[in-house]
């Protein structure tokens, strides 16, 4: 890792360009890598405060941007804000709204608040990242995308496993820009086969 991808550089850098986190240079090289997001997809990130991300999808697609978050999001235009739990089947039904019945790309950057204990947190953080598994595939369209936050850890293979039943091709990728030492890992999943086991279908 370069020592321009140290956590204060990084974080410089990302204040400098104006961007609300230092994330969104992971979401600027998940794309760059992996050509997750097209230009006219329409996209949903959850977990999305403060919105760095948010603003990396603005750039990225004339689609439709909606982030969801248990926090407030900072108004952006272009961009639908809702705050709320992702996992909560109302916030669901308002993402559905908003998004006019075409999603084309999920992502999630959602954590939960560390306790500090390793394995309670992965199991979290894991535990997220199924639901918003089991969430998009209830509103992906076939042929989509999506990105997930996870962290390497017994459990990150079963998370694997899981998203390979849903996607053609699924791989794990580490950004530069994740904190050195962290065990954060992103899963890129695309090509959404269409359907999902116990959700519905797609929109
Ligand atoms: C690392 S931050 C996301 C940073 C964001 N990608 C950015 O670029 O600004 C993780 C966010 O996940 C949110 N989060 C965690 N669990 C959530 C849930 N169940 N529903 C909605 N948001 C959630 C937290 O509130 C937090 O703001």
């Amino acid at each position: 890792m370069g020592s321009q991808w140290t956590k204060d550089s990084v974080y410089r850098k990302a204040m400098s360009a104006g961007y609300r986190a230092r994330a969104a240079y992971k979401l600027l090289e998940i794309q760059q890598r992996n050509g997750i997001i097209r230009p006219s997809d329409n996209v949903v990130d959850l977990g999305a405060a403060p919105g760095s991300w948010l603003q990396v999808l603005r750039d990225l697609t004339g689609g439709k941007v909606i982030g969801v978050d248990l926090n407030p999001i900072a108004p952006m235009g272009g961009v639908t804000t809702i705050v709320g739990d992702f996992t909560d089947p109302l916030v669901q039904e308002r993402i559905r709204e908003e998004a006019g019945g075409i999603v084309n790309v999920v992502v999630c950057d959602a954590a939960p608040k560390l306790s500090g204990q390793k394995s309670y947190d992965q199991a979290r953080a894991v535990g997220l990242g199924e639901d918003a598994l089991a969430f998009a595939c209830t509103i992906l369209k076939p042929g989509g995308n999506m990105v997930i936050k996870s962290f390497q850890g017994e459990l990150f293979v079963d998370l694997l496993v899981e998203v390979r039943k849903h996607f053609y091709s699924v791989r794990g990728y580490r950004t530069k820009a994740s904190r050195k030492g962290s065990a954060e890992t992103y899963i890129i999943a695309k090509n959404f086969k269409g359907t999902c086991d116990g959700a519905e279908g797609p929109l």
